[in-house]
Order: C-alpha cells, then sequence, then structure tokens
C-alpha cells in the first residue's frame, strides 16, 4: 500500500502543474538588482565588499537569502514574477575597475555565485516564492562570459573543472571557412566596432569574451548550465544581449529550454529605434523567436513624460510599434532598468514625481507585460550619477506610497481584467496634452484617459452602457450616456475604467510559449473556456494535461506542414474561438549553419524554404571568405530545399529562381537544384533508407536520361 501511494506520489511530482507557469500577460514583473536589493546573509559579502556602499562599482550585500527574506514586501506590490538579475559565478577579480557586483560576468555556468548564495538557496528562493504566488525569472547570459582582456580573461569552468581562458583558447582557434570567424570555444575576432552584420553576433561585446555557440561543447554547455535553472524551479529566462547571438542558435537552444515546460522566455535586443536593416526587424516582424524588452518605446514614452513630447504622437508611434508583433501583449514595457537612467533622475521638472506616477501606470497599461524596476515603488534615484552604475543604488523599501498604489491596484486588476492582458488598443482621443484609449478583450474592457495639461473637460465617444464608472486608482467618477463619456481631467490626471462582463464563448488570449515544437506543452489563457473541451493545432487534436476556464495546458502534437503558424483553436460547449497563433518547429532541431557559395551574386540574400523552420524569409549575412550563411534550427537529419531571395526590405523580396537543397547536421553547404524526391508530401525525420534514396535519386535519374 504505502508503496503505491509513494509511486503515486512521484507520478504527481513528475505531473506537470498549470500553477507553477503562470500566464504571463496576466502578471507584472519586479526586477532585481541582486546585489543591491537586501544582505539576508553577511558572511558572504566579501571580497570587493564595500560596507559603506559608497562605491558603486564594488559589491553591496545584496544575496539571494536577502531576496528570500523580503519576498512578503514583494508580493505586498502585487507583482507575479521576478527577474532576478544573472545568479551564475562570476570571475573573482576586478576588471575595468568594477566588481561583477552586477553578475554579467560568468565564469561557470552550473555554479551560482558565492557572494549570492548557492543553489539551495535558489530552490529555497522559488519555493517561498510560489507560496505567495511568485515565480522566478533568471537573467542568463549566453553571448559572453567575463572579460576577455582583463580580470580573469574569460576563464571559463564547468562546475568547478577549469576549461579554457581566453588565451589558451585563442591557440587552439581555427577560421571557418565559411563565416569567416576564428572559432574555439570563444570567438577571436576583435572587439565589435561597426556594430553592424557579422560584427555584432561575432566579435566580442565591450571586450567581453563572445561565444562560438556553434561549437557542440559550447551549445550544450550554455544549454545544461540554464537547464539547471529550470530545473530547479525558475519559470523563465531574461536573455542577455539577444542582439548579439544568431537567431537561429536562440530559436533552437529555447526549444530545447521548453522541453521543460511552459517557460516564458524574453530577450533583451538593445536598440533605441527598430531598424529595419538590423535582425530586430526579424524578431519584430515574424515574433519568431521570443518576446523582447519594449526599449525602443520606453524612450519616447519617458522623453514625453519627463521632458516634453505629444500624446498624440506618442500614441501613433506605439500604434505602428504594436502592428509589427504577432503576440504585441506578450512584449515587456518598462520604465526604469539598470541599464538606462532612471525616469526621476532623468526628469528635471517640477512635477517630476506626478509626471512619473503618469507613465508607470502608462507602462501599466499599455499592450504588453509591466516590468517595475527595484524601488520604483520607493523613488529610488542615486545621488551620485545618472546611468549604470547609478541607476543601482540600495534598494529603500517602502510600499506606502502613491507609485506603490499605482503599481499595487494595476496589478491586482491585470490579474482580473483580461483586457489589461489581452486586449486590443484603440486611440479613442488624442492631443498634444490629453489622450484617451480603449482595450477590449471580449466582455473585459478598459478605458484609459489621461492629462498632462492644464484642467479640462473631456467628451469621447465610448460603447459603454449607460452609467457612471469608477476609476481604479483614485475613485474618480465617469458618467456615459448614449454612447459618450464625460470627464473632469485636473492637470497631470490619469484614470483606468474597467468592466469585466462574463465570456460566454470561448476566447484565446495568448499561447504560452508561442514557438513550439511536437510533446512540447503550451500554456494557452484565455476566457470562456468552460471546464473541459478540445484544443486542436494545426488541425490536430492535442492532448489536454489540465483545463480550467482561463487556462489550457496542452500538448503540441505531430502536424504534417510546411507552414510557420499553425491555427490554435478552443471547442467548448459547441462553440470555437477565433484562431491563435502558434509558430512551429518539427521537432528534434539542432543548430545548423547553413552555407551559400554564390560568389557571383550580389546584394543581401534571403532563403524561403520547403520546412516550417524555413517557411518565412531568413536574411543571409556574406562572410570576409565570400559565402553567405546563417544559422537555423533544423529537424536533424532531413532533407529540405530552399528559394533565394534578393532585397533589402521584408516587403520587396524578390525570387531569383535559384533553388538550392540540403540535408540538416552541423554544417550544410547548400546544392544547387531542388531536392530530388519522388514525394512532395512535407518531409518529417527522413530515416535511413528514406535518405539513401535522396542520395541515389541523382545516379538513378542520370542512369534514366
Ligand atoms: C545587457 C545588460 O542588461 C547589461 O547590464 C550588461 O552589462 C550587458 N548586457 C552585457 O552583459
Ligand atoms: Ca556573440
Amino acid at each position: 500500500m504505502r508503496s503505491a501511494v509513494a509511486a503515486l506520489l512521484a507520478i504527481l511530482l513528475l505531473l506537470p502543474l498549470a500553477g507553477a507557469y503562470p500566464v504571463p500577460e496576466r502578471g507584472v514583473v519586479y526586477q532585481v538588482m541582486v546585489d543591491r536589493f537586501y544582505d539576508g546573509n553577511a558572511s558572504n559579502n566579501g571580497p570587493f565588499y564595500d560596507p559603506s556602499r559608497s562605491d558603486y562599482r564594488l559589491y553591496w550585500g545584496g544575496d539571494i537569502e536577502g531576496l528570500t527574506e523580503k519576498l512578503d514586501y514583494i508580493a505586498s506590490l502585487g507583482v507575479s514574477m521576478i527577474w532576478v538579475s544573472p545568479l551564475n559565478d562570476n570571475i573573482n577579480r576586478m576588471a575595468s575597475g568594477s566588481a561583477p557586483y552586477h553578475g554579467y560576468w560568468t565564469r561557470d555556468y552550473k555554479r551560482i555565485e558565492e557572494h549570492f548564495g548557492t543553489w539551495e538557496d535558489f530552490r529555497e528562493l522559488v519555493e517561498e516564492a510560489e507560496k505567495r504566488g511568485i515565480c522566478i525569472i533568471v537573467d542568463y547570459v549566453p553571448n559572453h562570459a567575463g572579460p576577455a582582456t582583463d580580470g580573469e580573461f574569460g576563464s571559463l569552468y564547468d562546475n568547478g573543472t577549469f576549461v579554457t581562458h581566453y588565451y589558451a583558447d585563442a591557440e587552439n582557434a581555427t577560421r571557418n571557412p565559411y563565416t569567416g570567424s576564428v572559432d574555439g570555444i570563444y570567438h577571436h575576432n576583435g572587439n565589435i566596432n561597426d556594430w553592424f552584420g557579422f560584427q555584432l553576433k561575432y566579435a566580442n561585446l565591450f571586450g567581453l569574451a563572445d561565444f562560438n555557440q556553434l561549437n557542440p561543447w559550447v551549445d550544450s554547455y550554455l544549454t545544461e548550465g540554464a537547464l539547471l535553472f529550470a530545473d530547479s524551479g525558475a519559470c523563465g529566462f531574461r536573455i542577455d544581449a539577444v542582439k548579439h547571438m544568431d537567431l537561429g542558435w536562440l530559436e533552437s537552444f529555447y526549444l530545447r529550454l521548453y522541453s521543460k515546460g511552459p517557460l516564458f522566455i524574453y530577450g533583451e535586443y538593445y536598440s533605441l529605434s527598430p531598424d529595419k536593416t538590423d535582425d530586430l526587424y526579424e524578431l519584430y516582424r515574424y515574433s519568431n523567436v521570443s518576446p523582447v524588452l519594449n526599449i525602443p518605446i520606453r524612450e519616447e514614452i519617458v522623453r514625453t513624460f519627463a521632458v516634453f513630447g505629444g500624446l498624440d504622437a506618442l500614441s501613433e508611434e506605439l500604434e505602428d510599434y504594436y502592428s509589427l508583433f504577432t503576440y504585441p501583449n506578450k512584449q515587456l514595457n518598462f520604465l526604469d532598468s539598470h541599464d538606462l537612467v532612471r525616469f526621476l533622475n532623468a526628469a528635471g521638472r517640477k512635477d517630476r514625481v506626478e509626471r512619473f506616477h503618469m507613465a508607470l501606470a502608462l507602462t501599466m497599461t499599455l499592450p504588453g507585460i509591466p516590468v517595475i524596476y527595484y524601488g520604483d515603488e520607493s523613488y529610488l534615484v542615486s545621488g551620485d550619477g545618472k546611468g549604470d552604475p547609478y541607476n543601482r543604488p540600495m534598494m529603500v523599501f517602502n510600499n506606502t506610497t502613491e507609485a506603490a498604489h499605482i503599481i499595487r491596484t494595476l496589478a491586482e486588476l491585470r490579474k482580473t481584467n483580461d483586457a489589461l492582458a489581452f486586449g486590443d488598443f484603440k486611440t479613442l482621443y488624442a492631443d498634444y496634452n490629453t489622450w484617451a484609449f480603449e482595450r477590449t478583450f471580449g466582455s473585459h474592457k478598459i478605458f484609459v484617459v489621461m492629462n498632462k495639461g492644464s484642467p479640462r473637460n473631456l467628451t469621447v465617444s465610448l460603447d459603454w452602457g449607460d452609467g457612471t464608472y469608477r476609476d481604479a486608482l483614485s475613485g474618480a467618477e465617469m458618467r456615459v450616456s448614449g454612447g459618450e463619456a464625460s470627464l473632469e481631467l485636473p492637470r497631470n490626471s490619469f484614470y483606468v475604467f474597467h468592466v469585466e462582463g462574463e465570456q460566454g464563448e470561448p476566447l484565446i488570449g495568448s499561447v504560452t510559449p508561442y514557438t513550439a515544437q511536437p510533446g512540447q506543452r503550451v500554456l494557452i489563457g484565455g476566457a470562456g473556456f468552460g471546464s473541459s473541451g478540445r484544443v486542436i493545432i494545426g488541425g490536430v487534436e492535442a492532448r489536454v494535461i489540465s483545463w480550467n476556464s482561463t487556462e489550457i495546458l496542452v500538448e503540441v502534437p505531430e502536424v504534417k506542414t510546411r507552414k510557420a503558424w499553425l491555427d490554435v483553436v478552443v471547442e467548448t460547449g459547441g462553440k470555437a474561438s477565433d484562431p491563435a497563433k502558434l509558430r512551429y518547429y518539427s521537432g528534434n532541431d539542432v543548430p545548423v549553419l547553413l552555407v551559400l557559395n554564390a560568389t557571383n551574386i550580389t546584394g543581401q540574400l534571403w532563403i524561403r524554404g520547403s520546412l516550417p523552420e524555413l517557411a518565412e524569409p531568413r536574411p543571409l549575412l556574406k562572410s570576409s571568405t565570400g559565402h553567405y550563411f546563417t544559422v537555423v534550427p533544423l529537424p536533424n537529419g532531413t532533407a529540405f530545399e530552399v528559394e533565394l531571395y534578393r532585397g533589402l526590405r521584408w516587403e520587396n523580396l524578390e525570387p531569383t529562381g535559384l533553388v538550392y537543397h540540403g540535408t540538416a547536421n552541423g554544417t550544410v553547404v547548400l546544392e544547387q537544384g531542388p531536392l530530388q524526391s519522388t514525394t512532395t508530401a512535407p518531409e518529417k525525420t527522413c530515416g535511413p533508407a528514406a535518405l539513401l534514396l535522396i542520395a541515389l535519386l541523382p545516379l538513378l535519374r542520370g542512369r534514366r536520361q
């Protein structure tokens, strides 16, 4: 009997629980720089510790235990995810006059930094956070280790065992004939100085030892390191510096992490404006890698509220920006961060605190998941300077402020009002100082109105029932009559009116993650799901793991397709939802270096091909050795075909009429001509017999001629 109970318990423990992975859009992220948050264990403070906390480049004592101690405080803000700064073991020396208190200079991806604690501390943090309805998102840094020519010179350890350092690695490095990159465990191509193309991904960012992720050992090592966090209960990752890695490698890396569950992964692509000439646009246009931090629009929001600018212009810019995404609600909005000047340090205006409240409320009501930087709630600023490292002062705990009230109120509203989580975005009125927008998701609505100029009255068309509505933040009233809303708007006011009706029909708000392969679990968030039903993905019924009226966990089925995006439909009570989108990968994907020897073709080239992974155009880079190349996740061992396109913009790609083929493995030099195959059905992973047939076909054809 006992053994039966034990077996049942073991099965239950192995069963994925939807609750462990929240639907991210219904939550708010709280970003913490661990060293600057709270010192929970004085015994791990040294070396390079400044007890006076005046040298911003030394450790100040914060650690994982301190974060765990302060979970009640964080929970009091209503947030449901904590993004912690990188926790991996960092270099044990100073570099460029700084200790690695920030965590971005890793030496061992399998260990926890001793200033911050242990794996046990991490697991305790996860458990304690979970008790408070919070999950932990880990900042992970797979682009680079520590400084290459300073500090520990890129020394790398595998769970304590020395692997290499930058100079030793340079001695064994060789030039890749196709990419032109000098490769070992690291890239040896100097520092990034033109911030474009090849260098962006294959040279050292700010002198940091840049990983060669195509080296199979590096690929496994970085993946295993991240899996240690997923296995210890992390619910997601913030991936550092995604601009500096092959997107194709990231895709295959993420797919392997997603095998652990519906993790929430988002990237930091540092760019102040979306530019169609770099691959930020690839990320945006097709959203086929991961969500990203909304860095470009953050700049506009801060300028408009902290300095000057029109809300009418801002509203247009935001509408344009969101239109680039398949899932605009999954991108992340923020005001402050460890890389940018805090709003309150940037704004010189007398009314900067009121303007901060407005901008804060805006980032919590726009499409996208809000990120609160530690201390936003307590007006934390540095008197010593503005940007990095002064935007990382020691935390001041105060959750009784107006800012804390805004965060808490809107975080709580987001949990129950799906218009905040999944709604569309429609400006109903905008001029220089006043802006009103509505967001709707089925029977849930919000109406946001703000005025940063002189007091005024506003009448605006609003398709809500007649009645009086109350603002969530201040209790101010709005009257709606005959489809017209009338409001009094004091200077620097911000109102959030809301409606939560019953949702009678199934409506999908999001799929997490929205990139998936067969067998992977995805979490569907939405409303009106009832208590049971069916989920159809790409026309195939998915296995349901758990189901409630607002969340469904399913396993992605195998689908015979060449399409990039599949429709996801929820059926319940005889009704079907509108389709949501899922970016489909064939499964068993490995990062493949695709090479095209096309010295006679010039210009920007693109490929598109016969597998879901190749269904959307991918830009090729030109190497110093005269080849075109890109990295693509492809199902290992599968034969495929690509067509070549030319053009500078996504919209105007011209077919060149050239077709190439290959079979996915580590490096594929594409061969000209179509794939010679007897079948037109989409290829799944080919067995040895099929591969033999494909290899022999040209010979057989030759004989026939
Ligand atoms: C971006 C991070 O946010 C920043 O703080 C860090 O220094 C660089 N990436 C390098 O890892
Ligand atoms: Ca890189």
